[in-house]
Order: structure tokens, then sequence, then C-alpha cells
């Protein structure tokens, strides 16, 4: 017997669905971008990026360029950190580079 149309529609659904939450790098697969979001604004970060970057400071964050994967976006987050006295805590900083790949970067590893 073959699978009704319904079901394959659903198995690829979920096939789907796996993939995409697959594609999240490792280091960040327990951090909470939604609070990193929320950092990012309460820290102003963008508001130092817009003296010098376009689009409110947003075309500072460039994939591929300075930074090429997860890691290196950790580090940098990190340095930023460290460089303006924002004394955020580490899985802060982990939040942050999760929302920043999930709306700017997209790296999956
Ligand atoms: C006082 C100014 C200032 C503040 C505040 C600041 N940054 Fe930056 N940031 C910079 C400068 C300057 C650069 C570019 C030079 C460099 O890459 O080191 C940069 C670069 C970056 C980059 C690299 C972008 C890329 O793709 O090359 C990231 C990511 C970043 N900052 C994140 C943050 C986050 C997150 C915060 C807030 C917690 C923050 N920054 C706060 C000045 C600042």
């Amino acid at each position: 017997m073959h699978p009704a149309p319904r079901t394959l529609a659903f198995m690829f659904g979920m096939l789907l669905a796996t993939a995409s939450h697959a594609q999240v790098p490792a280091l960040f697969k327990d951090a909470k971008p939604v609070d990193g979001g929320k950092l990012v604004a309460a820290h102003q970060c963008d508001a130092c990026h817009a003296m010098k970057w376009a689009r409110d400071g947003k075309d500072i964050y460039r994939p591929g360029q300075a930074i090429k994967n997860a890691s290196q976006l950790q580090s940098k987050v990190e340095q930023c950190n460290a460089g303006t006295n924002a004394n955020l805590f580490p899985e802060e900083v982990t939040d942050i580079a999760a929302w920043l790949n999930e709306t700017y970067y997209h790296f999956k590893n």
C-alpha cells in the first residue's frame, strides 16, 4: 500500500523542520536569541556602530568578511563587550551572537 498524499506531505514537512533546526550552529544550540536581541537594544550596540556604518549601524554586520563562522562571531561580540564595558555575562554574549546569527549572518556552523 502506498502512503496517502497527505501523509507524504506531513513527512516532508517533518523533514524540513528537522533540517532547519539542524542548521543552528552547535555553539548556539542552548542560546536564547530572543534575549540576545533585547540585550543588543538595551546596550545600544547599534548606536555606536551607526557612527561609522549605514542603516543605523546595521551595515556593520557583514557575513563572510571579517567574520566567517559562529565562533568568530562569538569572539567579536566578546571583543565589543570587553572594549565597551558592557559587562555582559558569557551566556549573554552567546545569546547576542545567536541573535546576530539568526538575524544577519546565518552561519550554519
Ligand atoms: C563604542 C562603540 C561600540 C559599541 C558600544 C559596540 N561596538 Fe561592536 N564594533 C565597534 C567597532 C568600531 C567595530 C568594527 C571594528 C572591529 O571589527 O573591531 C565593531 C564591530 C562589531 C562586530 C563585527 C561586525 C562584522 O561583521 O565585522 C560585531 C558582531 C559587533 N561589533 C557587535 C557588537 C555588540 C553585540 C555590541 C553591544 C553589546 C557592540 N558591538 C557594541 C564599536 C562598538
